[in-house]
């Protein structure tokens, strides 16, 4: 079988050769309606029976892997899909540098590759349960496409990972299957793995910041999880990664739209000033100042999924050959750390300041900046929008020690620009920050489904081009009655 094509012949489309892997195919035949339960009760609530169009693998060709058709979600194909081997590839960092990458499991290192793809599959059902109730308030056909497709491939997702488990950890590995499937996203006794997978995600702001910001967290997992030296895990991320990019996509413009049409709004009717948060609302959209407190709180969620700055397990994982770092290969050095350092922002005696940690122990602080500095070409782009309209106004980043429940600065409070705080001054100060009560029932009140083909919302724009090039008016979604 040519590995650029889909085998849709088995229930499960695939490019592994699952027709002639009969251990495989059975454990996940048996773990499939487990999946479609799980989908039924915990995926999107409501339009299980409505015409979604859907794009869907057919290939992993980079020029042309997916197809689009109206489908109901249920009927999704979702399937196991592997980037094509490359010929020879090495191990390209950590102590096994330069051997040829393993087809197998090495012994010393399954415990920890098994609880790296066991978090990582953890993070797509979660998302795609704290996305559920978001259906009945999309402000446009396109919009509420756009999260099912989202959904759809989050759950392809846990498929990759299911995989992976089964063919590569036996028994075990379909334990740690069933169990993905019995966590659930805010459960009080069988919460998901990571905070971030468990907070709210109660209007379509927070979906586009989650997107932007927790989506992208996962696109840094799957690139330095791409590098890995166990090389079926490197091809099934180099994968995700190509759907992963549109989620971002669906963030970054959402956010984008939002913006745009609150900037719109106060040119129109002559407000001059972004900080006139009740001028600004009286317009029926969501004032600059709220979406920056939207930012706050999904930016610093999402720094604390890359875990402690100084981390032995990220220096194990990476010495192991199992995790590299963002885009290892095309880094200029030795591959291996024994001797570098990295400057690492910590807490000394009551001041924030950098101090050089060993380059090994840093690698989760070094994903992390990596993950800031993509960040922030995105932010950057937002005020290019807003300055284009004439308004006065920036989005921005807050400081990494604001609001964090992980890591160096877990214990301290600090203001969104890194002053650092005492309790009662936090306390006092949070809402100038982080979205209030208000602020949420504000936002709520905005979110009033529209479903009519070519109609949006009031307080988001409509995007400047379709989803495979479908004009304005096309009916992305056909509601079932
Ligand atoms: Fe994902
Ligand atoms: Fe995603």
């Amino acid at each position: 079988m040519n590995i650029m094509n889909v085998d849709y012949t088995t229930r499960i489309p695939n490019n592994v050769g699952l027709a002639e892997d009969a251990r495989v195919l059975k454990a996940l035949e048996t773990w499939h309606p487990g999946y479609l339960n799980w989908w039924k009760n915990m995926g999107p609530v409501g339009f299980q029976e409505s015409l979604v169009y859907l794009r869907t693998a057919v290939s992993v060709d980079p020029k042309g892997w997916a197809k689009f058709d109206y489908v109901k979600m249920p009927e999704y194909r979702w399937g196991i899909l592997l980037a094509p081997a490359e010929q020879d590839r090495k191990i390209p960092f950590g102590e096994h540098y330069g051997e040829p990458v393993w087809q197998e499991v090495p012994g010393e290192h399954r415990a920890m590759l098994r609880r790296l793809i066991v978090i990582q599959g953890d993070t797509e059902p979660a998302s795609v349960e704290q996305q559920r109730h978001l259906g009945k308030t999309a402000p446009s056909l396109y919009d509420l496409r756009n999260l099912f497709q989202v959904n759809v491939e989050e759950g392809r997702h846990l498929w990759a990972m299911v995989y992976l488990l089964q063919k590569y950890f036996g028994r075990d590995g379909r334990e740690e299957a069933d169990e993905l499937l019995r966590r659930t996203s805010g459960s009080a006794d069988k919460p998901r793995m990571l905070g971030a997978f468990n907070e709210a995600t109660p209007d379509w702001l927070s979906f586009f910041m989650f997107t932007f910001f927790t989506d992208r967290d996962g696109k840094m997992q799957l690139e330095s999880l791409a590098q890995s030296g166990f090389d079926p895990l490197s091809r099934t991320c180099r994968f995700m990664l190509t759907e992963e990019a549109h989620h971002m996509f669906v963030g970054e413009t959402g956010i984008g739209r939002t913006v745009q049409r609150t900037c719109e709004a106060m040119i129109a009717a002559g407000i001059n000033d972004p900080t006139n948060v009740a001028k600004v609302r009286a317009l029926g959209v969501i004032d600059l100042p709220t979406i920056q407190k939207k930012l706050n709180l999904h930016y610093t969620l999402s720094l604390d999924l890359f875990g402690s700055e100084v981390s032995t397990n990220a220096a194990n994982a990476f010495n192991a050959g199992v995790k590299g770092r963002f885009q290892e290969t095309r880094i200029q050095d030795d591959h291996r750390l024994e001797k570098d350092i990295y400057p690492v922002l910590k807490l000394v005696n009551g001041v924030i300041k950098l101090v050089d940690e060993p380059a090994l122990t840093a690698l989760n602080m070094r994903l992390r900046d990596d993950y800031t500095r993509d960040c922030e070409k995105g932010v950057e782009r937002w005020n290019k929008l807003i300055e284009k309209t004439g308004v006065n106004f920036r989005l921005a980043l807050p400081h990494v020690a604001f609001h964090r429940q992980i890591g160096e600065f877990r214990d301290i409070q600090a203001s969104a620009n890194g002053e650092l705080l005492d309790e009662a001054t936090w306390q006092k100060r949070r809402d100038e920050w982080l979205p209030s009560k208000d602020d949420g029932d504000f936002i709520a009140s905005l979110m009033q489904p529209v479903a009519e083909a070519g109609k949006f919302a009031g307080w988001i724009s409509p995007p400047k081009l379709g989803i495979d090039n479908k004009p304005g008016d096309f009916e992305y979604v056909k509601i079932a009655a």
